[in-house]
């Protein structure tokens, strides 16, 4: 008998091995575990961690250390080694792994804060990227507390690599991670489409979206470890969730899940469906007997999630018994269920749903339900198996460390400059973020990086390296700017409120609004009419958030939630330079004032037109749009629909017309083209107005006074510029300084674009006009006309400007690309832009 039994038990134990070897017979095509700072592998349960030794991936980074700690918390942890050892960086980082098969993956971060030598990793604070999506920003245990935290991104890799970029925030010089994982997962594991319940309808595009793992629960059952899932996720019970425990009952199965229809053991392995949460039948056998079973979840509000729902009728003796209706929040989002339709016809099939909850109402709770089906004659009844809450990635701004530029599989790491400049950059923490990648003899790359603070959000721009060919993708997913949740807007404007309005225009109102942190913006809501579509204001968001500079109008962030075209700006104090001018009881500005703002606004102009690769062309110049800020310093906005360049089809350039009377270019009427020099020709009757101080055109005056321009210019060519000055400056401009002044705008002026000067030259003669009214003692530096000289002066203009003027303004460099030559997968500099926002994050 003996033997008998051992044989038994042997094939038993056969087949629970085939079983375990079956569920986990997915095998992926990326598979890179790594227990960061260890220098050995780690095996946990049946998968190893690698050593952190660069070989099969590459590490950029100043200073890495390898941690380990012996802390007894961590024994208290489901996989503690992962968590024994870290690697701490003390300035941007990457960690980049070649994709073998693009499509989706799990990422999975392992973080637990020790304290190693004089590394205190509880103050750590830092953000993750990869080239499209913001993983973490803001280590998410705060406050020093001594948990591990574990995080799973699903994502849909599209380049021939993932960098995964690390990169510590200004208030901490340290950025860690104890564990990574990247592995393959089934494409089909998402699909593109989901059901939307508020309002109903499908939602596309959720293949190329990334999701954050917020909860996976198996209902009814245990803690399903990531070795006895299928793609080495982790389970856990419902028990917790449930908002009444004594309404619900668990089922367990232990016959054959069914898997058909397109539902693999990749979707959720049996243990998940072989186990259920129910309606209790001791409840519910009675057919007047009307309850809901619900599971309570926190989620941030704002954000949007994708559940799933998984489904077996593993309760029901036979078909067509069992119905009833799942509800998520308020909504429902299927009644009357079925799953003996649904599925194959037979019982114990494993089934999933998914739907995509947008949780704008402000709440910050989720709720799943299930209850009784309203059919006649039928029993209430319900079920769930398994739940998993995706919250979908937010559209945050990417920070890339480029990888150094070797080729990917060789374990070398080359030399790079990073951190010597991480230091200088958390001390001087003013100026503007720049990363220039520069090819030397060696490969080095050298990086600067400054964050500069705007109304106290945390502005950064960060160039960088992408290296994937041709798909380095500036779109809306490595988006730019912050995205408001429509509700946040609303308590801003006291739900744009008249009273709140400061200014109309074309686009629409503009709202003064204060966010919950108390940082005061102007809020432009597009008027639903406006001709502009959805899509072209997300081209002009991806557009004006590139665009930093300290003397254009900043850009916070936008909504485009409900159809709304919401743009959020850094409010100016003082409004515009119009009003500053004429028509209000405001005092009147110096000449020295007026001259600071025209030269304030002559630099925003020049950083639009020669601080983008192409040239952006204002448009509608005017001293309405310039604004001042608390300390009269001048910035330009509504640059809005500015378009690119002077290479525009002329069919653009007709059907795009923007201006306003009395600044408009007449060469444009004439060409039909607007070029930079059309902003110059604006700007030169701006320049008159600030000198006159009277509208550019006022219909009330005497016919040839009409035009500010046309009179202003007969004045000037006869030399008698000062009978028009402002009255109530009029003595206190130097007479050189006027003259200076008044052939700059008349250069601003002339016919033909050709003649006028660029704005940089304009710019430097304003600053030679304000020179000329502060000098002493008349000394003359008066006889050289500086407009006529201006070919040879251009260059030492540009570089004066962008050294001494305008620490704010991103240098522009000749990027000389690195591995173009040794490496298909191309190098590309690219300037990020970023914008951080504590609210509703
Ligand atoms: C931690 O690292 C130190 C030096 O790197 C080593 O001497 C020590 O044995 C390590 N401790 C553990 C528990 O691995
Ligand atoms: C981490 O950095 C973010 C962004 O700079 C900041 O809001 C947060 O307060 C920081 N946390 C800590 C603990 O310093
Ligand atoms: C920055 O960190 C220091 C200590 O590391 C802390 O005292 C200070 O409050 C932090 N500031 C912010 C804004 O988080
Ligand atoms: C990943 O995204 C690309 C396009 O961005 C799409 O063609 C592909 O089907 C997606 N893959 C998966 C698995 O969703
Ligand atoms: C896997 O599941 C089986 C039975 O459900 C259990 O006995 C075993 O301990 C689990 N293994 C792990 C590693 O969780
Ligand atoms: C309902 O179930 C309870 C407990 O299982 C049982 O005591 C009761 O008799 C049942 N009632 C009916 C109508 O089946
Ligand atoms: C179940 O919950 C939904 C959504 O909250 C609600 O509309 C419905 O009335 C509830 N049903 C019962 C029987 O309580
Ligand atoms: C969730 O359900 C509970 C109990 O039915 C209810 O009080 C709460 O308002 C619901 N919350 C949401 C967000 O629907
Ligand atoms: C990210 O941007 C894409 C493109 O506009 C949009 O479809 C998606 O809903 C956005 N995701 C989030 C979470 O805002």
């Amino acid at each position: 008998m003996a033997p008998r039994i051992l044989l038994q038990l042997f094939l038993f134990g056969l087949v629970i091995m085939c079983l375990g070897l079956f569920s986990n017979a997915f095998n992926p095509a990326d598979n890179y575990l790594i227990n960061c700072g260890s220098p050995s592998a780690t095996t946990i349960g049946r998968r190893t961690f690698a050593a952190d030794v660069p070989l099969s991936w590459t590490l950029t980074s100043s200073k890495r250390i390898m941690a380990n700690t012996t802390s007894n918390s961590v024994s208290s942890f489901s996989t503690p080694a992962l968590y024994q050892t870290a690697r701490i960086f003390t300035g941007a980082s990457s960690y980049t792994f070649p994709i073998k098969q693009q499509g989706r993956h799990f990422v999975r971060l392992y973080f637990f804060p020790f304290i190693y030598q004089n590394f205190n990793l509880k103050i750590a604070n830092f953000t993750v990227s990869t080239q499209d999506t913001v993983l973490l920003h803001g280590y998410p245990a705060q406050g020093g507390a001594a948990t591990a935290v574990f995080r799973e991104y699903s994502m849909n890799i599209t380049h021939k690599q993932l960098i995964l970029s690390f990169v510590p925030l200004p208030n901490s010089s340290l950025a860690f991670v104890n564990a990574i994982e990247v592995v393959s997962v089934p494409d089909n594991l998402i699909s593109d489409t989901a059901q939307t319940l508020n309002p109903p309808g499908t939602y596309q595009g959720l293949s190329e979206q990334a999701f954050e793992m917020v909860y996976r629960i198996n209902m009814g059952g245990p803690y399903v470890s990531p070795d006895n899932d299928t793609l080495w996720r982790t389970w856990i019970p419902d028990e917790n969730f449930l908002l009444d425990k004594t309404l619900a009952a668990f089922k367990s199965f232990s016959g054959t899940i069914n898997y058909e229809g397109g539902v693999t053991r990749e979707i959720a392995p049996d243990v998940i469906y072989s186990t259920a949460t129910e309606l209790s039948p001791a409840l519910t056998n009675t057919s007047n007997a009307r309850f809901n079973v619900t599971w309570q979840f926190d989620v941030d509000s704002g954000s949007t999630y994708l559940l799933r729902l998984h489904f077996c009728d593993i309760v029901s003796d036979a078909l067509f018994e069992l119905y009833f209706d799942v509800y998520i929040s308020a909504y429902m989002a299927k009644s009357d269920v079925d799953l003996s339709t649904i599925s194959v016809n037979v019982l114990a099939a494993a089934y999933y749903m998914d739907f995509v909850v947008d949780m704008t109402d402000g709440s910050r709770k989720l709720n799943v339900s299930i209850g009784p089906s309203s059919l006649p004659n039928v029993l209430p009844a319900g079920i769930l198996n398994g739940l998993e809450i995706l919250k979908m990635t937010s559209n945050g701004t990417v920070t890339v460390v480029s990888p150094p530029n070797s080729k990917a599989n060789v374990g070398v790491i080359i030399g790079s400059v990073v951190g010597a400049l991480a230091a200088v950059i958390l001390a001087a923490c003013v100026a503007c973020i720049m990363i220039r990648r520069r090819k030397t003899g060696k490969k080095q790359e050298s990086k600067t990086w400054t964050p500069l603070s705007i109304n106290g959000i945390m502005s950064q721009s960060l160039g960088s390296g992408l290296s994937d060919g041709n798909t380095v993708r500036m779109g809306l997913n490595a988006n730019f700017g912050y995205r408001f949740s429509i509700s946040v807007l609303q308590e801003a404007t006291n739900n744009f409120d008249e009273g709140c309005v400061i200014g109309v225009g074309g686009f629409g109102k503009v709202y003064k609004g204060v966010l919950k942190d108390e940082t005061i913006v102007a809020v432009k809501r597009g008027n639903p009419k406006s001709q502009q579509g959805l899509n072209e204001f997300h081209t002009e968001i991806d557009l004006l958030s590139r665009l930093r500079h300290r003397h254009l109008v900043s850009l916070i962030g936008f909504c485009d939630e409900r159809n709304e075209m919401i743009l959020v700006y850094e409010y100016m104090e003082k409004g515009t330079l119009k009003n500053h001018l004429y028509g209000s009881n405001l005092p009147a500005l110096s000449w020295k004032q007026r001259l600071e703002i025209c030269i304030g606004s002559a630099r925003g102009l020049h950083y639009l037109h020669t601080g983008q690769a192409k040239a952006i062309i204002h448009r509608d110049v005017k001293s309405a749009n310039i604004l001042l800020d608390e300390n009269l310093m001048a910035k330009v906005a509504d640059f809005g629909l500015s378009k690119a360049g002077p290479e525009l089809d002329q069919t653009h350039v007709s059907t795009a017309v923007k201006g306003s009377f009395g600044y408009l270019d007449p060469e444009y009427y004439r060409r039909q083209q607007l070029t930079e020099k059309s902003d110059v020709y604006s700007f030169g009757v701006v320049l008159l107005e600030v000198l006159c101080a009277r509208p550019v055109i006022d219909p009330t005056l005497p016919r040839e006074m009409v035009n500010l321009a046309e009179w202003a210019i007969k004045f000037q060519k006869r030399g008698e510029l000062d009978q028009i000055v402002d009255p109530r400056i009029t003595g206190t401009i130097r007479s050189d300084s006027l003259r200076k002044f008044g052939e700059t705008v008349e250069k601003c002026l002339a016919d033909c674009g050709v003649d006028r000067p660029a704005i940089g030259d304009v710019l430097w003669n304003l600053e030679y006009v304000l020179q000329l009214q502060e000098v002493d003692g008349g000394t003359e530096v008066n006889s050289i006309n500086r407009i006529s000289e201006l070919p040879s002066q251009i260059h030492n203009m540009s570089i004066l400007e962008t050294e001494t003027v305008d620490e704010h303004l991103p240098k522009k460099e000749t990027v000389d690309e690195p591995g173009v030559n040794d490496h298909s997968n191309v190098s590309m500099s690219k300037v990020f832009s970023q914008l951080f926002q504590s609210e509703g994050r």
